[in-house]
């Protein structure tokens, strides 16, 4: 990434992962960025660093500002190693005089790295620190995206500084918001909050709350993945509203997976009863998408039915990763229904709707299961099912 001044005397110095495809299990198609940031005031000050293998690229970025022995200050936003791998080189490098801290990243980063010695200046939400002309301001967002996190918002030029949040892995040049296409924005946006901060939607909502009460003067907010907003910043701060909040579109999934297509014939059917009324439907064959692509889909959805045959007493194995990955996510406010065909034993439609009911999604039938090949009466019981989900969703669309 190349050294951009992103306002007087700050620059973003972090580093370009075109090649990164995969992050915990999320596919990240586009690569992702590791953003940080260096200010230059009286105290030289380093906003988080990067994954290890990036070291060299803020290194490199770094010099062409300072020396980085004479970085006076590091802020650790958040400990997950794509932003804390290179702190124990950039520690050994600058011997800094404070590294900058939330209370629950003291503890993590003494679970990570376990360097008693460091020079923790712990900070709560509401704590200030003077860097010299200019002043940090921290705010802990617990679980945005780990409970160490936090946001640094530095107040005289109104950046926020949010690390995590508002972030999406997406690799680009460039810098911000408005230099790239805003539909794949977006979509990136999206697929971050669903694979990333969905289950923690409460405290999402909350902190937007207390940063709409703060009453801040928000310029810009550079993230630590991804661009930075400096055009688009009320649509993104509403998305997260939209999203911390479960509202969803008149859109509902089909999601299956099937062995001998019989499970493909019901998933048709249910899609032909939804059809009948105005709703937008998509078929999602698990064979075809990856789960976190899926989960993506199911953010905004508003119904999510569920088709798995079953194999060795149980899902198949592609729906089996997709529901404990969707699990572990928890969504909500969803109409949910499954179905799927079997040869002896079909637990499959029984285990889905185990798995729904513990989420407490609505399950809007109690599940379709047929013995092998679906006939006409079964398709039919697919389809008067697809055709009441659809009724429902397009009536609660209806002015
Ligand atoms: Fe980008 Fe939770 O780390």
């Amino acid at each position: 990434m190349a050294v951009q001044e992103i306002a007087k005397g700050i620059y973003s110095v972090g580093a370009l992962d075109w090649d990164i495809r995969d992050m915990h299990g999320y596919s990240t198609n586009r690569g992702t960025t590791y953003n940080a940031y260096l200010i230059i005031d009286k105290k030289i000050t380093l906003l988080d660093t990067v994954k290890h293998y990036c070291m060299d690229q803020l290194l490199e970025n770094i010099r062409q500002i300072i020396d980085p022995a004479k970085i006076d200050y590091i802020v650790a936003n958040h400990v997950e190693m794509d932003h804390s791998g290179g702190l124990v080189q950039m520690m050994e490098l600058c011997k800094p005089e404070k590294l900058i801290c939330s209370p629950m990243g003291k503890k993590a980063l003494l679970d990570h790295f376990h360097q008693e010695d460091w020079p923790y200046e712990v900070v709560k939400s509401g704590s200030e620190i003077s860097l010299g002309k200019r002043t940090l301001q921290f705010l802990e967002t617990r679980m945005l995206h780990w409970p160490d996190s936090m946001f640094s918002y530095l107040k005289e030029e109104g950046i926020l500084f949010s690390n995590d949040a508002f972030a999406e892995h997406l690799c680009t040049s460039e810098r911000y918001d408005d230099e790239i296409d805003m539909s794949i924005l977006m979509q990136e946006c999206a697929k971050y909050y669903a694979n990333i901060l969905y289950p923690y939607s409460g405290l999402v909502k909350k902190v937007i709350d207390t940063v709409d009460e703060m009453n801040l003067d928000i310029k810009m907010i550079a993230p630590d993945h991804g661009v930075i907003w400096r055009k688009h910043i009320d649509t993104i701060f509403e998305a997260y509203r939209q999203w911390s909040r479960g509202t969803a579109s008149k859109k509902v999934l089909v999601i299956y997976e099937t062995m001998w297509e019989s499970t493909r014939k019901m998933a048709f059917a249910v899609e032909k009863g939804l059809l009948e009324n105005d709703v937008s439907v998509k078929m999602i064959n698990l064979k075809t998408m990856h789960y976190s692509d899926v989960i993506a889909e199911v953010l905004d959805a508003r119904a999510i039915l569920l088709g798995s045959s079953t194999l060795n007493n149980g899902m198949l194995p592609a729906m089996n990763t997709f529901i404990y990955y969707m699990k572990g996510l928890k969504p909500f406010n969803k109409l949910t229904a499954s179905f799927g065909s079997f040869g002896w034993s079909g637990e499959a439609v029984g285990l889905m709707n185990e798995i729904l009911e513990g989420l407490k999604l609505e399950l809007v039938d109690s599940g379709i299961k047929h013995k092998y090949v679906p006939t006409e009466e079964a398709l039919e019981a697919c389809t008067e099912m697809g055709r009441r989900v659809g009724a429902k969703v397009a009536g609660e669309f209806t002015a």
